[in-house]
């Protein structure tokens, strides 16, 4: 098996060496090949999903992605955060997995990722007003609802599905289709929260929710939210899915550009998107549970600064390897 790692830009790099390492330890036989995206890709063949980078996706088992995003390009026609974009789309991964548990929280986001404001028309018309569009088909909708409520299944039963109803079509149509879903999954628990209510009970009272279902923008927001709660992006890992291989895995943080090139960023939330591949991407669910409970473990003695201490990323890694046996 092949795994397409992408470091990417900022600390992408240094949480990919972390990756490295321990799937060198924990799965030997697993090929790990890199390649460029983002920034380091504008900057080495001045686009930010060459078309080698994605070949070598779409024929790996796993893609296992760092972060991109540099200040430079910020401004820029040409941003690394089209890679991003671009290969969500190529690989058809629609079910954004961003679980996040500890600090008393265990909930779990469905995000839907290729879809909404970040795929719809957009530009600037000839008296200067810009625009970017928000559209979802019905088929669209059904497939990430029976996706969240597959989950739902094998968690608590509970789903809460995230809109703005009271305002957007494509919440009402969103609305409607969850409903219609619901249908198949009468074992499953469904209610529906507005989006800006839903920020408000996540940080009053995070144990309302179980599984959140939401579209693309909303889930972005939501899912730092969630992350906060339980620690910090230095811990909140995630997995998108298709219908078939390859998955997309990559810590929900971004480059951090100001702690980049220290060596200090927390490698949890990558090591834990290196547990989520092992298990659904790779199938491989004994060392994918046995990482995880290593960087649980690690947690309690190794702290990065993001988590008050003094630890380096290294520190970190080698806390996990300690307990990885
Ligand atoms: P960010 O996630 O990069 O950083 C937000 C804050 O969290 C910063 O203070 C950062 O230091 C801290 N942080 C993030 N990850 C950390 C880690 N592993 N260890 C310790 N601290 C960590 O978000 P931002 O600053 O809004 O964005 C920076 C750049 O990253 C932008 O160009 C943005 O577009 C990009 N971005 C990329 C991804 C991705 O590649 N998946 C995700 C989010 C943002
Ligand atoms: C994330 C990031 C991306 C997103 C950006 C970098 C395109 O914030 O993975 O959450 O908005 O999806
Ligand atoms: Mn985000």
């Amino acid at each position: 098996m092949k795994i397409a790692l992408l470091p990417g830009d900022g600390i992408g790099p240094e949480v990919a060496a972390a990756a490295r390492e321990v799937l060198a330890v924990l799965a030997p036989d697993v090929g790990v090949e890199e390649h460029l995206v983002g920034g380091a890709a504008i900057l080495a063949l001045g686009t930010p999903l060459p078309d080698e980078t994605l070949a070598a996706c779409r024929a790996a088992d796993a893609v296992l992605l760092g972060a991109v995003g540099l200040p430079q390009f910020d401004a820029a026609d040409l941003r690394p955060e089209q890679a991003l974009i671009g290969l969500r789309r190529e690989l058809d991964v629609y079910a954004n997995l961003r679980p996040a548990a500890g600090n008393g929280i265990d909930l779990l986001v469905v995000r839907e990722l290729v879809g909404g404001l970040y795929y719809g028309a957009r530009g600037t018309r000839d008296d200067g007003t810009v625009f970017d569009t928000l559209e979802y088909h019905p088929a669209q909708v059904e497939r990430i609802a029976r996706r969240a409520f597959e989950l739902a299944r094998t968690r608590s039963g509970r789903l809460t599905s995230v809109d703005k109803a009271n305002v957007l079509e494509t919440s009402r149509m969103w609305r409607r289709v969850v409903e219609e879903v619901a249908a198949d999954y009468a074992d499953v628990e469904l209610d529906h929260v507005l989006v800006d209510a839903a920020a408000m009970y996540l940080v009053q009272t995070p144990a309302r929710f179980d599984v959140i279902l939401t579209e693309n923008t909303f889930g972005d927001i939501l899912s730092d939210e969630a992350a906060g709660l339980t620690g910090g992006l230095g811990l909140a890992a995630s997995a998108s899915l298709g219908d078939g291989r390859p998955g997309l895995f990559e810590p929900v943080h971004g480059s951090a550009p100001d702690i980049a090139g220290r060596g200090v960023a927390n490698p949890a939330a990558m090591l834990r998107s290196v547990a989520l591949l092992l298990e659904h991407g790779l199938g491989m669910q004994e060392p994918a549970h046995r990482l995880e409970r290593a960087v649980e473990v690690a947690l309690r003695t190794t702290h990065t600064p993001d988590l008050g201490g003094t630890a380096s990323t290294e520190d970190f890694v080698r806390a996990v390897l300690a307990h990885l046996t």
